[in-house]
């Protein structure tokens, strides 16, 4: 584990005002952050009109960590309300940052969803769920979240993951490691820039799981960009034992050099995290959940961006185990 701190975007309290106001409206407006195409719309026609300095702070990630954290919202812990003990208990706890939250994906690009996840909200609660403790999804607790890819199973994965924090009482890290930090042989690179082994839909998608026996489709770890590598990389979810001994080799050595580079960033309530999904994979330490409403509360958004050319031109043709990634705005 590097010791490396992410790079800091701090917002001014001129821009967090700005900010505030237009979800404190928009809420105000709608009376519920489960989003609705109208909502949608409305938070883009909102984003669109954001200052310049508030649209600055919302650039690409543009250094080699693959991320940073916006700094400088403030969340008032007794105003938000206990810590759900679920997503689906959750509701519109929160809900002025869901809106920030969706404001902010839609000022870097377009906001995501999945029909089967979270009940199709954009913005989705992450926080410790009973029974959930040794899972590898964001519910889990007690277990090392191991680096991963979002929804790498997918073609219609999000280019930019936001983990906004509402409540982090016990500094719990998010670990976040860079492929653009790593250090791999070439023959490595060859070996895992080609197809080998599909990754498989996660445990938070089980009509997914029913896909499963329709050929995966073999997808490379790796992929060379002509600004640099990208990777898209699950193992608690690639059938490794299918591949042979050279490339379990190469893969673990992938694994050691992501572990070498990972940094652990423990969120505060005031930040965003921003991570560059084809840069960067991202886990949890594990920890003692207390069901008791002060547990640790983030919000998460998936956003795409469109005109990247970050992923191999192939995986367009990918079935995606008949899930549908819904976009928030045509445009
Ligand atoms: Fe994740």
């Amino acid at each position: 584990m590097s010791t490396a701190a992410a790079p800091v975007r701090q917002l001014d309290p001129h821009t967090v005002g700005e900010l505030r106001e237009a979800a404190d409206k928009l809420l105000a407006e709608f009376g519920t952050s489960a989003t609705s195409p109208e909502l949608l719309a409305h938070v883009a026609q909102v984003a669109g009109e954001f200052s310049p300095a508030l649209r600055h702070h919302c650039r690409p990630v543009d250094t080699a960590d693959g991320l940073f954290v916006l700094r400088g919202l403030d969340v008032d812990d007794d105003a938000v309300g206990p810590t759900p003990t679920s997503w689906a208990t959750a509701g519109d706890s929160g809900a002025v940052y869901d809106i920030a939250l969706l404001l902010l994906a839609t000022a870097m690009g377009k906001p995501i969803a999945w029909e089967g996840q979270q009940d199709g909200r954009f913005v989705h609660n992450i926080v410790p769920s009973p029974g959930h403790e040794t899972e590898q999804t964001g519910a889990s607790s007690s277990v090392l979240l191991s680096p991963h890819t979002e929804d790498a199973f997918h073609p219609g994965r999000a280019h930019l993951l936001m983990l906004g924090c509402m409540r982090n009482h016990d500094n719990i890290a998010t670990t976040a490691a860079s492929i653009r930090r790593t250090r791999l042989a070439d023959a490595d690179i060859d070996l895992l820039t080609r197809p080998v082994l599909p990754i498989l839909p996660d445990d938070a998608y089980e009509a997914a799981q029913e896909y499963a026996d329709e050929a995966p489709p073999a997808v490379p770890a790796l992929f060379a960009t002509k600004d640099g590598m990208t990777l898209r990389f699950d193992p608690a979810y690639t059938p490794l034992d299918d591949a042979d001994a050279a490339y379990r080799g190469a893969y673990g050595r992938l694994s050691d050099e992501l572990a070498r580079v990972s940094i652990a960033v423990s969120l505060s309530p005031d930040e965003v995290l921003v991570v560059d999904n084809d840069l960067v994979v991202h886990g949890r330490v594990p920890f003692s959940a207390r069901y008791d409403g002060t547990d640790r509360w983030l919000k998460r958004a998936s956003v795409r961006v469109p005109g990247r050319r970050t992923r191999p031109p192939a995986e367009a043709a990918e079935h995606g185990y008949g899930q549908a990634a819904l976009e928030a705005h045509a445009s």
